[in-house]
């Protein structure tokens, strides 16, 4: 949801700036830009298009300078146009401005500049912020003082960084769009993320809301809204960049799906007992007094919070998902004894943070199971719950959705115990398939036949995902990845209701992916031969010597698992499928078009 970069250092700013906005281009890839600092003026290099776009067009010479700041843009006010490219200047081109978020009272100030006589050269909400600077520039205050008083005029949600002509220091502000600062021996980096910077340092500071930053090339300084330093600590992060990179992959997609045995073990590793079946989930404090839990999510995280739901429900604990942007006006009743579950790998989901907030404002207690430490989820809950996945640079999710589906698992049993005394999980057996989970994963991937299948059901018409019980979110998240990447039309459906309406749209040109988890596989057969019966293929997703594989078109094994464990396996296979028909349409895998990863407006 728009990626912004700054560097300032001893050396030259461009190749890293490039390379920041190459590592946040799955933020968003409509347009990318780049503005440099020489002390001979501020150049400007942007247009629409991907960031090798850029690369390729511009020439460093004219880019020369220890200072500068970059952005790679998800259209939100005005098309992907190469006016409509951040940086954002005044219209002296004295300073230059990146900024991530929304300005909701953009309009206002827009009017209010032009009566003025500032002259707008873009449809965005942005461009009002390098005006209001210079407006205070005009007025003779100095250069940190006019950003701090054009950042106080504003309303929404922003990460903004700028640069002013002569001024050898990078501004920047926080509110409610995240921003990281860098620590490098020859200077800093601000980004809205720390993959943009990983191949340079690994030392970060997170801002918080309300933080402004000034950049020099020997020191940082943090202050508040009113100008009073404040301290934030400084972590060691435990990616490297070659896990953040891609490999001998093709696509970072393949690679996280291909990681899922370790991201898997990863997330588990010491979170449960294999031989008492106690879970512990590091240090999270007792869920009792707890009398229903809600978990509010969305995409991926929602799939996997419906799964989780379940789970919960299995366990004996009073449990519902709700799609974070429908919370405000669709949330059941919350008191001190809910607790709010915010799943986002990212964390920093405006609709998700938003729903967290307002559950938190009504008493509940909250908690995140978030792939990202440092996150504002993280930070904004009462507790985490850290996933462990590793840095997930595809924008589709794969690998954080099968580590959230597990732990949610684990902690509905933790969860009920706490709350009742006891839990309907059959956490024994459970935990003796978790010690194998990796192993069994690692044979899945290998052995699997989602490549001929993506390749046998290739142009048609639309793509049904069905299943029940977690069958039913794993079919959801299966159509979900589909469509995703690769723009045909895909659904997913409980298998119950393909009698009630979508059979409608059934075709001999409707694969219909069927995902069998073990649990009432014969009514989930029975709804797959209603769709055989009006000629469409089925795709089963079921272990080997399983009855649907005789009347099914084509099969993709999976073990003969727990149903608690059988729908991640069967969603490995559907994310495997999704992923070889779009590499088969030749589909920009990691960029889907019109989608960002980390969505941060609401
Ligand atoms: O970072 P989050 O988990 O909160 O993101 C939520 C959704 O935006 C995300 O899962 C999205 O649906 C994925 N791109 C789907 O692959």
């Amino acid at each position: 949801m728009c990626g912004i970069i700054g560097r300032v250092g001893r050396d030259e700013a461009i190749d890293s700036l490039l390379t920041g906005l190459e590592n946040l281009e799955y933020r968003g890839y409509d347009s990318a830009g780049i503005a440099v600092q020489n002390g001979a003026g501020i150049n400007v290099e942007k247009q629409s298009g991907k960031v090798s776009s850029l690369t390729d067009s511009i020439d460093r010479n004219d880019l020369a300078g220890r200072l500068g700041i970059g952005h790679t843009r998800w259209s939100t006010h005005g098309p992907p146009t190469d006016e409509n490219a951040h940086p954002h200047t005044d219209s002296t081109r004295d300073v230059a401005v990146v900024h991530n978020g929304i300005i909701e009272n953009y309009a206002e100030i827009r009017s209010r500049l032009q009566r003025a006589g500032y002259e707008f050269t873009s449809q965005t909400d942005t461009e009002v912020v390098p005006h209001l600077i210079q407006r205070n520039l005009d007025r003779g205050v100095e250069a940190e003082t006019a950003f701090r008083r054009a950042i106080d005029e504003l309303e929404g949600s922003y990460a903004i960084a700028a640069i002013c002509d002569g001024e050898d220091e990078l501004y920047a502000a926080r509110q409610g769009s995240p921003l990281v600062v860098g620590i490098e021996g020859d200077g800093y980096f601000l980004a809205s993320d720390v993959p943009a910077f990983l191949e340079y340092t690994d030392t970060v500071v997170y801002l918080e809301d309300g933080d402004f930053v000034t950049l020099r090339s020997n020191g940082v300084r943090i202050t508040d809204r009113d100008g009073n330093p404040v301290r934030r600590d400084r972590h060691t992060v435990d990616w490297d960049a070659e896990e953040a990179g891609k490999g001998e992959f093709d696509h970072y997609m393949l690679k996280e799906i291909t990681e899922q045995p370790t991201s898997l073990a990863q997330s588990i590793e010491g979170r449960y007992d294999p031989h008492t079946g106690s879970v512990t989930l590091d240090d999270l404090e007792t869920f009792e007094g707890i009398s229903r839990v809600l978990l509010v999510a969305c995409g991926t995280s929602y799939h996997a919070a419906q799964y989780g739901t379940i789970a919960l429900r299995r366990s004996g604990v009073a449990a519902d998902a709700i799609l974070a942007n429908e919370f405000s006006l669709a949330a059941p009743p919350i008191d001190e004894e809910t607790l709010v579950i915010a799943v986002t790998q990212s964390g920093e989901t405006a609709d998700t943070l938003t729903a967290v907030r307002q559950a938190a404002d009504r008493g509940a207690k909250t908690l995140s199971v978030t792939n990202v430490v440092g996150s504002s989820a993280a930070r904004e809950t009462d507790q985490q719950l850290f996933i462990r996945a590793g840095p997930e640079i595809g924008v589709a999710a794969t690998k954080t959705f099968s580590s959230q589906a597990v732990l949610l698992t684990l902690l509905s049993h933790r969860i009920a115990t706490d709350t009742t005394g006891s839990s309907s999980l059959p956490i024994g057996q459970l935990c003796v398939e978790l010690e194998q989970l990796p192993a069994l994963v690692e044979t899945l991937i290998e052995a699997s036949d989602a490549r001929s299948i993506a390749r046998r059901y290739r142009d048609q018409e639309s793509y049904f995902f069905i299943g029940r019980g977690f069958g039913y979110p794993v079919a959801s998240e299966g159509a979900l990845k589909f469509k995703e990447i690769t723009y045909e039309h895909a659904e997913g459906f409980a298998s119950g209701e393909l009698k009630h309406g979508p059979l409608a749209l059934v075709t001999p040109e409707t694969p219909v992916f069927t995902v069998f988890t073990g649990e009432e596989d014969e009514t989930t057969l029975a709804n797959a031969a209603e769709a055989t019966t009006r000629g469409a293929p089925v795709i089963a997703i079921c272990p080997d010597g399983h009855d649907a594989i005789q009347t099914a078109d084509a099969h993709l094994a999976i073990p003969d698992v727990n149903p608690l464990l059988s729908g991640i396996l069967a969603t490995i296979q559907l994310q495997l499928v999704s992923y070889h028909a779009a590499a088969l349409l030749d589909r920009e895998i990691d960029k889907p078009r019109n989608l960002a990863k980390s969505v941060t407006v609401e």
